[in-house]
């Protein structure tokens, strides 16, 4: 396997921090030959970011930059949840982001349920080793985990309590390189995160 993180621009290099509670996991995550994607990825995408912290992202599954470099979000979804944190003055070393699944789907595909579902005690894992205080998911792959069967564009932006998380579903920014007006709504559900983060805990619905 290709070493990504020497080819990685040095900006990104503090994103290949493993945070304590994840050595184990990760080693897990890169050896991890559940699901058919495990033969087409070049590097797993396990995560990045400090454990335990306030803030958790959870998006899709890695694209093609992501899987160049077995880091999340840093192609140019990666570059607008940047602008995105940076509205709420918070960088992404300072976050936890991960996806649904830890291998990119070849040619940028949905995931499959039955990737989603080889992959989510990852995530279980990885909830239970941030513990969160907000969880804001990225599209409708994730948002389905604690909303099934609702639709991204009545609930973004409208967080709830659920297990006691709390939990605010949010578009993915793909759909707002798409469609340049969901840039704005995705600011405003940015904007709702400090509050969230300051509340008491199942302070929402
Ligand atoms: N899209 C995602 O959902 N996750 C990534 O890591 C990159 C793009």
């Amino acid at each position: 396997m290709p070493d990504a993180r020497a080819s990685a621009p040095p900006a990104l290099r503090p994103l290949y921090a493993v945070p304590a509670p994840f050595t184990t996991l990760y080693e897990e995550i890169a050896d991890c030959p559940r699901c058919e994607l495990a033969r087409t990825r070049t590097h797993t995408v396990p995560g990045s970011g400090p454990a335990p912290c306030d803030l958790m992202f959870i998006g899709e599954g890695p694209g093609q930059r992501e899987d160049e470099l077995g880091l999340p979000f840093v192609g140019r979804s990666g570059q607008f949840l940047d602008e995105l944190l940076a509205s709420i003055g918070r960088a992404r070393t300072d976050v936890y982001v991960t996806n649904v699944v830890k291998c990119r789907p070849p040619g940028n595909r949905d995931p499959q349920p039955d990737e989603i579902a080889a992959c989510s005690d990852y995530l279980d894992r990885q909830i239970a080793g941030v513990q969160p205080r907000v969880v804001a998911t990225l599209g409708r792959f994730s948002m389905a985990r604690w909303f099934p069967g609702e639709r991204i564009s009545q609930i973004h932006g409208r967080a709830r309590t659920i297990d006691g998380l709390t939990i605010i579903p949010m578009y993915h920014p793909a759909a707002a390189l798409r469609d340049g007006s969901l840039r704005a709504v995705m600011r405003q559900d940015f904007a709702q995160i400090p509050d969230l983060l300051n509340a008491s805990p199942g302070a929402t619905s």
